[in-house]
């Protein structure tokens, strides 16, 4: 059975020549980057040489890359380490309503640590409002975080924007772009974030590799201690072969990305188009400023999972909810915050497109997603039509329910 992957927000396959690149660190080149001898020095310069490589592609020093383990901790760091270390400024952090779990669960953490948390609305289609942004901020406002391209629906922020009137009034920014490092312009100077999280599982890297970019001034504290590596802001020995994994694959990204979103907005669309055919199905996330490599859909009145375990049969691998908590079998939080109900959040699929992507594979997915979907109407017990359940919706968001 052939192999459909449509799961590449969740992971993407490492690129042969990322692998290459990694395999002379597992093998000859295995010393300790910390060691003063030549292994060491070996292993030293390559960590040194992908810190150059990837600030080059992110227009900012060496200094201020900090290499991590992965996207989630490059997170926690940013928001943990800003936050904790200071506090005495402020006590109130913004964050919004769909954020992955890497960045809600601090936020959430904090505030049993006493900060004052603002999770800001989206609108239907997870845009954030730059009003809502200017208007939350206060006093004791020190720090906003908000994801540059979101992991479920596809929405890509105006970083630049946000990040503007951020600075316009002294409050740290920092962006999770974990999603949008593939698509989306990631200068970091021309964006104007104070901090920046990366991971190399999205950008056909390796996973457990991340980074976070903090620009020079900005304090954070530690949130791992041990041998004081990177500054003395990550301690533990660098994991030499992924960093080295992490900074090709970006730079690969980065001289295919024009190609990459001309070939995977065309296909997005034309399967966003044919999946709207099937009756009663509704796009979750924008058309317009929306990944190249997303598509969300909601089918009425069948549940999610069941249309994945089916299409999983057939070798086609899909998604529901968030790719890291896809365990999970709660409605998404980011599908109901752009005002879906439960119903509508539980019955969406995401099928996110990568580069060996083909329009004969998503032929083939189309046919197998319309009989399924068939079938499961026939079995399910709920018959709505899909402007039905979002009335139903509405009205029970207008009496507060
Ligand atoms: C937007 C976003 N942030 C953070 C993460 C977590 O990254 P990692 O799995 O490298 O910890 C993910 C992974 O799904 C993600 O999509």
């Amino acid at each position: 059975m052939k192999e459909i992957y449509f799961d590449n927000a969740a992971t993407t396959k490492t690129d042969k020549r990322v692998l290459k690149e990694m395999l002379p660190y597992f093998k000859g080149k295995y010393g300790n980057p910390n060691s003063m001898h030549n292994k060491g020095i070996e292993a030293r310069q390559a960590i040194e040489e992908a810190r150059q490589k990837v600030s080059n592609i992110l227009n900012c020093s060496k200094e201020e890359i900090i290499f991590t383990g992965s996207g989630t901790e490059s997170d926690n760091l940013a928001i943990f380490g800003y936050a904790r270390k200071n506090r005495d400024k402020g006590k109130h952090i913004i964050t919004t309503k769909i954020e992955h779990h890497a960045v809600s669960h601090c936020f959430e953490r904090l505030s049993k640590e006493g900060f004052d948390v603002t999770f800001l609305d989206v609108d239907s289609e997870g845009f954030v409002f730059a009003e809502d942004l200017k208007k939350a901020i206060r006093n004791d406002t020190i720090f906003v975080s908000i994801i540059y391209a979101n992991n479920e629906i596809g929405t890509i922020q105006n970083i630049k924007e946000l990040a503007k009137i951020c600075k316009e009034k002294g409050v740290a920014f920092h962006t999770d772009a974990c999603q949008a490092a593939n698509y989306c312009n990631i200068d970091v100077l021309d964006l104007g974030v104070d901090m920046m999280t990366l991971n190399g599982s999205k950008i056909y890297g390796p996973k457990g590799v991340g980074i976070l970019y903090k620009k020079k001034g900005v304090e954070i504290e530690p949130i791992l201690y041990g041998g004081g590596q990177e500054n003395g802001i990550r301690s533990g020995t660098e994991n030499v072969a992924n960093i080295v994994g992490f900074a090709k694959a970006l730079e690969l990204v980065y001289e295919e990305k024009e190609k990459e979103i001309r070939k995977l907005t065309e296909l997005r669309d034309y399967f966003i188009n044919e999946l709207l055919k099937i009756p009663d199905t509704k796009l979750n996330g924008p058309r317009e400023n929306r990944l190249p490599n997303n598509v969300n859909v909601s089918f009425a009145n069948i549940e999610g999972e069941s249309l994945l375990l089916l299409l999983n049969e057939e070798g086609i691998f899909a998604s529901t909810g968030s790719a890291c908590s896809s365990k999970d079998l709660a409605p998404s939080h980011v599908v109901t915050a752009i005002g879906n109900s439960p119903e509508i959040a539980h019955s969406s699929m995401r099928f996110s497109l990568g580069k060996d992507i083909t329009k004969k594979q998503i032929d083939i997915a189309l046919g197998f997603i319309e009989n399924f979907v068939k079938k499961l109407r026939k079995m399910s017990p709920l018959d709505f039509s899909i402007e039905e359940l979002i009335m139903k919706n509405k009205k029970a968001r207008e009496c507060g329910e």
